[in-house]
């Protein structure tokens, strides 16, 4: 079935403009779930292509799939006709056996990318977790490092989990959560003297620096591409000292950046590496892939139980080759051409409202100035109203991640919507 077919049942679907068959109350929502969300009062409901309806059966253009997550839109056929396929046959098993969809998969990665070995788990954290845990075998067992340090960027982001949490360069993250994971140092993104200095100074005693944890593109600390030259130095210096150098590509990674990896963008290739998000284009699974010369894990060291099960790579693997097959990388590159033309237009319009325009492929963000009172989560609320999803990132950069197979007039309407937002808010 063509997406074009699903999009036109789905909004002639009888349910279509209905409310669900049990009336949706935010109310018993938020007495029975935990509160970690700041949530927008909305309940999604459907999907179809880059559209999603409420659970009143309003539509809205998403340009945040699941934030940077649904690679090819909602209820896309080929990963329908994966996830009916998979579930029929085969679903889980443990790793206590060979599984032949983790191993395809596996091989579609190190075809497509500098990496040697894969290690399968269930989201970006888990992937940077058994990245950290990677590094640190290296360090003790190679670089003969007794204490290592990984070096983490301001303002990165790196996950959830206890270790990324202190992996991630920002404070709010970490408060009421310590004592944190000992073996972290924090340096300024894209400052390469910061990291010099840091790799002289950290070594006393049994301290060392063994890795550097870094997004290409940082993508919850604000969109801000890295340097190439910065990035080259990178390398370079961890040629000459034995370093690691591991890139965070769950945001940027898969396409998303209009390359398949993001450290294309930058001419280098990282030691370790690590996916999410985009990989199962919202079912769960992650990724760690490394070079083999530093690929030290043994049996029993690493594990996960639903880590690369038959269901999530069966469906990542079609994702991946739909992405290959459908040559949606040419699309990333031309809709976040005319997504960023577009937004430079209208932050022209409002000159006192915005500094920049930046990203790569699509994952852009526009940025307010900092001395306004607008925030991103304004302009995000006045989008809702306006049919669009967006989502910030951080207090001042409004974030534009749509599925990869967006269209051109997809782009047009979102454009509008967000012009129209702006306008109520403006005024
Ligand atoms: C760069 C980066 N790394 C790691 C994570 C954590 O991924 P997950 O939420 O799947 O654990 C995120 C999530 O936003 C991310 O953007």
């Amino acid at each position: 079935m063509s997406l074009q077919t699903l999009l036109e049942q789905a909004t002639n679907s009888p349910e279509s403009g209905s409310a669900a068959s049990s009336p949706f109350s935010t109310d018993s929502f938020d007495a029975s779930v935990m509160s970690t969300y700041a949530r927008f009062p909305l309940a999604l409901e459907r999907g179809a292509g880059c559209r999603v309806w409420d659970t009143q059966g309003r539509e809205y253009l998403d340009f945040v799939a699941g934030i940077a997550t649904c690679t090819l839109g909602h209820a896309h056929p080929a990963m329908v006709e994966a996830v009916n396929r998979q579930i029929q046959k085969l679903h889980h098993v443990s790793n206590l056996y060979y599984i032949p969809e983790q191993g395809e998969l596996a091989q579609w990665i190190i075809e497509h990318s500098c990496a040697d070995r894969v290690f399968f788990c269930n989201s970006g954290a888990e992937a940077n977790e058994a990245a950290i845990k990677l590094a640190r075998k290296y360090a003790h067992t190679v670089l003969e490092i007794d204490k290592p340090i990984i070096l983490t960027a301001h303002a990165s982001f790196h996950g959830r989990t206890l270790a990324t949490i202190t992996a991630t360069g920002q404070a709010k993250y970490q408060k009421y959560f310590d004592p944190l994971v000992p073996g972290f140092h924090y340096v300024p993104y894209n400052d390469i003297g910061a990291i010099e200095t840091a790799i002289s100074e950290l070594d006393e005693g049994d301290y060392r620096v063994a890795a550097i944890l870094i997004e290409p593109l940082q993508g919850e600390g604000g969109v801000r591409p890295g340097d190439v030259e910065y990035f080259q130095k990178l390398r370079q210096i961890c040629n000459e000292t034995g370093i690691l150098l591991i890139f965070d590509e769950v945001q940027v990674g898969m396409g998303r950046s209009g390359k398949l990896w993001g450290y294309e963008h930058l001419g280098v290739e990282p030691d370790i590496f690590t996916s999410a998000k985009g990989l199962g284009g919202g079912i769960p699974i992650g990724a760690m892939m490394s070079k083999k010369f530093c690929d030290v894990f043994q049996p029993g060291e690493h594990a996960s139980t639903f880590g690369g099960n038959p269901f999530a790579c069966g469906v990542a693997l079609a994702v991946c080759q739909t992405l290959e097959r459908e040559n949606i990388l040419q699309n990333v590159q031309d809709r976040g051409e005319q997504l960023r033309n577009g937004l430079s237009a209208i932050a022209a319009k409002y000159p006192h409202h915005f500094t920049e325009v930046r990203g790569w492929g699509l994952i852009n963000g526009l940025e307010l100035q900092a001395d306004i009172q607008l925030t991103a989560a304004d302009v995000v609320k006045a989008a809702i109203n306006e049919g669009l999803l967006l989502v910030p990132a951080g207090p001042k950069v409004i974030r534009f991640v749509p599925p990869l197979i967006v269209t051109e007039a997809e782009v047009n309407t979102a454009l509008q919507a967000l012009e129209k937002a702006l306008a109520s808010l403006t005024v």
